[in-house]
């Protein structure tokens, strides 16, 4: 098997490419219980956002509606001013309810007040990578959103667009308004399409993969670990023995290994599971691992 890519350039038919190391972080495990208020430990939390600079992890995906707002702060104060090559990927389309939970906020208004959230909080004069989140029960229709994106974009707050939780026909129309940067679906070696979750559908990667690869689309999997984890894997449970590895460092590997083209973010809360992940970028799997695990 070919060694896999060690870097990935997102925006790359454009002229601001932008290129990151192929193993990002996601944050959204930062903040308390069901993604509100403070850490558990704050210091264990820093400490992970300051490990991932040291160990070369320079793409770290956030969102104003993490916390509210904590999973931003913690970033600003764990690692401004930035180290030059960071890439920090934020998204919108979502807000947060009183009771912890999750609203659309989606609006063009609404667009226009998370960016400039995110931009106050993370302490930035330009953001580089913003995933549009399609949310379900939406009533703005998709193309007035993305426009607001692309008009943002316009002005200079926002440099590349992605979509999030999106369809095939929405990537399409998305593609036919300018360029698409990336997509972030559900996507893992246990779960690769479409489910539903309380009811809502998650959008996977695999029914968008064709049409991210014919229009090289950086592709940023989501609940890859939450998803195929807790199946305890068979397959899985061998080439971890294999390699003398975790479950979860086979689960990245084998992402990092299905598609030059996909950037991992696996989240955690723990200092020990985030170490433990990084170092699934050293597994180098065989053909013959991929063609076993399938
Ligand atoms: N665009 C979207 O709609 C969307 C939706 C969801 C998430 N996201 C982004 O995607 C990122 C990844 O998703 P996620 O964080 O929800 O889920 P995930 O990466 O699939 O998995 C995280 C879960 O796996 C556990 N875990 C992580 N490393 C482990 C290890 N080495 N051993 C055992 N357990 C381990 C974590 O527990 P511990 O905390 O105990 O380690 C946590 O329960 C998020 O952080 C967020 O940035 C985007």
């Amino acid at each position: 098997m070919k060694i896999t890519e060690k870097t990935i350039t997102i925006g790359g038919n454009t002229n601001k490419p932008i290129t990151v190391n192929r193993l990002g972080y996601g944050t959204m495990r930062l903040p308390g219980d069901m993604v509100w208020g403070e850490p558990k430990n704050k210091h264990e939390a820093l400490e992970i956002l300051r490990t991932a600079r040291n160990k070369g992890i320079n793409f770290l995906d956030t969102a104003d509606f993490y916390g509210d707002d904590i999973t931003n702060h913690l970033i600003a104060e764990a690692l401004h001013p930035y180290y030059d090559d960071l890439l920090i990927c934020t998204k919108v389309g979502a807000g947060r309810t009183p009771d912890k939970g999750w609203k659309v906020f989606d609006t063009p208004e609404n667009i226009r007040t998370s960016i400039d959230r995110n931009l106050k909080t993370l302490k930035m004069e330009q953001l580089q990578l913003v995933h549009f989140r399609i949310m379900p029960n939406s009533e703005t229709p998709f193309k007035e959103s993305l426009q607001t994106m692309f008009d943002l974009q316009n002005e200079g707050k926002i440099l590349h667009i992605g979509l999030s939780n999106v369809s095939p026909e929405e990537l399409e129309i998305g593609l036919s308004m300018g360029n698409i940067a990336s997509v972030e679906n559900a996507f893992g070696y246990g779960q690769r399409t479409s489910f539903s979750f309380h009811g809502q559908e998650s959008r996977g990667l695999q029914e968008v993969m064709p049409l991210c690869v014919a229009n090289n689309i950086t592709m940023i999997p989501f609940w890859s670990l939450q998803n195929s984890l807790p199946k305890n894997n068979d397959k899985i449970a061998v080439i971890a023995k294999k390699y003398n590895a975790s479950p979860a460092q086979i689960n990245i590997a084998w992402l990092l290994h299905y598609s030059d083209l996909i950037l991992p973010i696996p989240g955690t809360s723990q200092l020990k599971h985030f170490e433990e992940n990084i170092n699934a970028r050293d597994i180098q799997l065989t053909e013959e691992d991929m063609i076993f695990l399938g």
